[in-house]
């Protein structure tokens, strides 16, 4: 239906198109020229018309303008509350980390006093069985039977530990109180023994790195007596200490475990 009626339309309306030209002939070649008052009158409403759009056309482009200014305004605005937030949100998480390492401080402070009360604190930050020292764990041999030094450096190592090394005042005092006679330390192989003395006199160079050198039936380790140190073959069997690095206090082991120190 519509597009019969389409169809009917354009051809109707082209009829009136070739009526128009055909009129239009007629009046060319037969009207004579309309007089020149009616031109003038149709001139001015020609230009008036004219500066009226031209007038409608500067409010809607005033009106333009504002909205365009409007919405930066609101964009620039946008953007400030956008940076600002960030900002702010860099500061809180700034600030949240800070609190969190406070919080980790009074956390490890808290556990070590609970570790001097009971040696298996939940919140110990080391395995069962392992002692805590500032920040290592350390696990004496005493349950094995001696070893000989390579044997005990590769217990170690299955607990992802190293022989004990002595790097620190606090840690030299700390073995000291242990009273240790007859352990294995993490000092590099030599080939002599001209090396001993007191623990303090160690230089630091000879604590051992994992790739120093290949260990021979000819070569000798050290060991530790008290307060001394000194060397023997490394196929000797003896006692050792394994060391790790501690873990961080766990903040809910400090509070859960209360609990269940009170059950012991
Ligand atoms: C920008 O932040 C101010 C204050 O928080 C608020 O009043 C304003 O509506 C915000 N502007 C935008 C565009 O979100
Ligand atoms: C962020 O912190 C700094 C100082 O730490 C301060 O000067 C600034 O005003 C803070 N900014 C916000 C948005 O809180
Ligand atoms: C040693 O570390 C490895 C990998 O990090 C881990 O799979 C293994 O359980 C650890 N062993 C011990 C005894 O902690
Ligand atoms: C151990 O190996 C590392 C890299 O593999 C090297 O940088 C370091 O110097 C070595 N240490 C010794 C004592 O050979
Ligand atoms: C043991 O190692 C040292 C130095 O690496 C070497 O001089 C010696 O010949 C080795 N001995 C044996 C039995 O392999």
């Amino acid at each position: 239906m519509s597009e019969e009626v389409t169809y009917a339309d354009l051809k109707f309306q082209d009829s009136s198109q070739t009526e128009n030209i055909q009129k239009f002939d007629k009046f060319e070649k037969e009207e004579p020229p309309v007089p020149s008052h009616v031109w003038r009158q149709r001139a001015w409403a020609l230009t008036l018309l004219c500066l009226l759009l031209l007038i409608g056309l500067g409010v809607l482009g005033g009106i333009c303008m504002e909205k365009l200014n409007r919405l930066q305004n609101f964009k620039e605005e946008l953007q400030r509350n956008v940076s600002l937030q960030l900002m702010q949100n860099t500061n809180s998480s700034q600030k949240i980390r800070s609190l969190s390492i406070k919080l980790e401080e009074i956390a490890t402070k808290l556990c070590r006093e609970l570790y001097i009360k009971n040696k298996e604190h939940k919140c110990k930050p080391c395995p069962e069985e392992w002692m805590w020292h500032d920040s290592s764990c350390y696990l004496l041999s005493t349950y094995l039977s001696q070893k000989t030094w390579q044997k005990s450096d590769e217990i170690c190592s299955d607990y992802n530990a190293s022989l004990l090394t002595i790097k620190s005042n606090s840690v030299l005092e700390f073995i000291k109180s242990l009273r240790l006679y007859n352990y294995w330390l993490g000092l590099s192989p030599r080939k002599d023994t001209t090396k001993y003395g007191n623990l303090d006199t160690i230089n630091p160079f000879d604590w051992f790195t994992r790739n120093t050198s290949v260990i021979n039936d000819t070569m000798y380790c050290g060991y530790i007596y008290y307060a001394s140190f000194s060397y023997t073959k490394c196929t000797d069997t003896k006692n050792f200490i394994c060391e790790k690095l501690a873990q961080s206090v766990k903040i809910e082991s400090v509070l859960m475990s209360e609990v269940l120190d009170g059950r012991k």
